[in-house]
């Protein structure tokens, strides 16, 4: 048998296990990988164009005597991707969920999605078998994608509910996937995707944790703590006197209105060559975005615990990543900061000196990401030289207004690397859609008394790019993504329920899979 339960923190394992948790999560779920034999109280399967039953689905409508089939048609199931279906009374199953698996061949997006819709149709039962046999796809270990949206899809953030409601009186479960090949399946699944769930989850509980409850002292730490004893990883933590030396002003600035003194958290993973560039991911972790002096209005203000959104989906990735083992050499460096206003804040006209040496007007202390993430793109170009340069971040209102909640902001300013960008959010289901950067937007940010100044009106998420690239080396193959807009879902997608999306991870997990060099 192979199973694992997990419990919050401190997982146990059983035999030769797998299963998933998301971080903090108390779900004691565990994930199983079968053959056609099945035997649960509740089932799940999927049904294709027409209502047509695989042989795999045929073998459990035999089971219920051909009762399912009828009320299939009964209920004029035709199949059609994504639509859900629950039946009772068709023993010997307490329950069937029917899930349309459309007519086209299956994706692997596809896929996950099946499972993260699976998720949301059967919260709280128990002994579940999702029949993943007879699916209409080329891809093969599919049930360990199945498996893996089924994950995503059943995260829930309970750690601030009353101790016996919530996730927390969720009883020991099983959920069985079954395929003809599940050893292979689990396989993929407990080496490989299964990380990458877990950096979402935990991407989505730095997101979704109050910002009492987060700040840059103990954000380090968790990251320390989730890196904890993981092969070829390095963490390693920057104070505030640390920061001094290296004249970072811009993050100590941003910083300096709070009681808590910001960090910059860097972790390497040399799973490549010694003498092989790293991939650098840099990300935006402000715990709290009280935009400062220039205060935001009041609603919506609670959202702004998750401007730390992209450092979270940095060290969310790195964790996938080096869990699998890859043979890459891969850097993040996270920009840790509280932005709130006090006697001692930065104030609207104030200048910074960053580590680059360069001058910021502030012309906003509500633009605070530039401004911590200038210092932190300095910082991993000067120590690292990276190959590919990727930071993400919560940056603008103004891509969260132009992409909505369906496609990240993508600015680069090489066109291939777009493209590439755009393929692979496609293939895994976190999209991207590009906005420009040309020199008018560097031209629009020149200040009378700095060299730059930090904001200049519309177009915002342009503008707030052409900050970041002032400290990009020219000729650094960069991306900046801008998250506002997906982060946050206010509209549960398959595999991802309304509320912190874990962005980032799925995402960058896939471009540094793709962007590893030949042996
Ligand atoms: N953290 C915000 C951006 C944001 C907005 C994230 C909505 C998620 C949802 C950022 O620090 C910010 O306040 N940006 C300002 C910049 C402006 C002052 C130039 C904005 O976009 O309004
Ligand atoms: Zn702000
Ligand atoms: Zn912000």
């Amino acid at each position: 048998m192979w199973g694992v339960i997990y419990k919050t923190g401190l997982g146990f394992i059983l035999s030769c296990l797998l299963a998933f948790s998301a971080y903090a999560q108390a779900s004691n779920t565990r994930l199983e990988f079968k053959g056609l034999d099945v035997n649960a109280e509740h089932i799940a399967v999927f049904v294709g164009k027409d209502g047509e039953l695989s042989k795999a689905v045929a073998d459990i409508n035999a089971k219920t005597d051909g009762r399912l089939q009828t009320a299939l048609k009964d209920a004029e199931f035709e199949g059609k991707f994504g639509k859900k279906l629950r039946l009772y009374g068709l023993s010997p199953f307490k329950s069937v969920i029917v899930v349309g698996s459309g007519e086209d061949e299956l994706s692997v997006r596809q896929l996950r999605d099946l499972g993260g819709y699976v998720a949301q149709a059967s919260s709280n039962d128990d002994s579940l078998a999702i029949i993943g046999a007879g699916l209409n796809t080329s891809v093969a270990q599919s049930a360990a994608e199945l498996a893996m949206g089924y994950a995503l899809g059943s995260y829930s953030f309970d750690k601030y509910k009353a101790k016996g409601s919530g996730d927390s009186k969720k009883k020991a479960r099983t959920v069985s996937f079954h395929t003809e090949e599940p050893q292979l399946s689990k396989d993929l699944f407990v080496n490989d995707l299964k990380h990458v769930v877990t950096g979402v989850g935990f991407a989505r509980d730095m997101g979704t944790e109050p910002g009492k409850s987060i700040y840059p002292e103990n954000y380090a730490q968790r990251v320390r703590k989730l890196f904890k004893g993981v092969a070829n990883v390095k963490v390693e933590v920057m104070d505030l006197a640390q920061m001094k030396r290296k004249n970072m002003g811009a993050l100590m600035g941003v910083g300096q209105g709070s009681i808590h003194d910001p960090r910059l958290v860097t972790v390497t993973y040399m799973g490549g060559a010694s003498n092989e560039a790293p991939i650098a991911l840099v990300g935006k972790g402000i715990t709290f975005d009280s935009g400062g002096i220039s205060l935001k209005p009041n609603t919506g203000q609670w959202a702004m615990k998750s401007d730390l959104s992209g450092a979270a989906a940095v060290a969310g990735t790195i964790y996938a990543v080096a869990k699998r083992g890859d043979k890459v050499n891969l850097v993040g460096v996270m920009a840790m900061a509280e932005n709130m206003p006090s006697g001692k804040a930065i104030r609207p006209g104030d200048v910074l000196t960053t580590m680059s040496g360069k001058t910021i007007e502030v012309m906003s202390t509500d633009a605070e990401g530039r401004l911590v993430l200038s210092d932190a793109m300095t910082y991993v170009q000067e120590e690292y030289d990276p190959r590919l340069l990727i930071d993400i971040a919560t940056l603008t209102g103004s891509a969260a207004r132009a992409m909505g909640e369906d496609y990240a902001a993508v600015i680069t300013p090489d066109w291939d690397l777009t493209q590439e960008m755009m393929r692979i959010g496609k293939a895994v289901g976190e999209d991207v859609w590009p906005l420009p950067l040309n020199k008018n937007h560097y031209k629009a940010i020149a200040s009378d008394i700095a060299d730059i100044k930090s904001t200049a009106g519309r177009p915002g998420a342009s503008i707030g790019a052409a900050v970041i690239g002032t400290f990009v080396d020219e000729d650094r193959k960069w991306v900046h993504l801008d998250i506002a807009g997906v982060d946050w879902l206010d509209k549960a997608t398959p595999t991802t329920p309304k509320g912190h999306a874990g962005w980032g991870v799925r995402f960058l997990d896939a471009v540094v899979r793709e962007n590893q060099q030949a042996e």
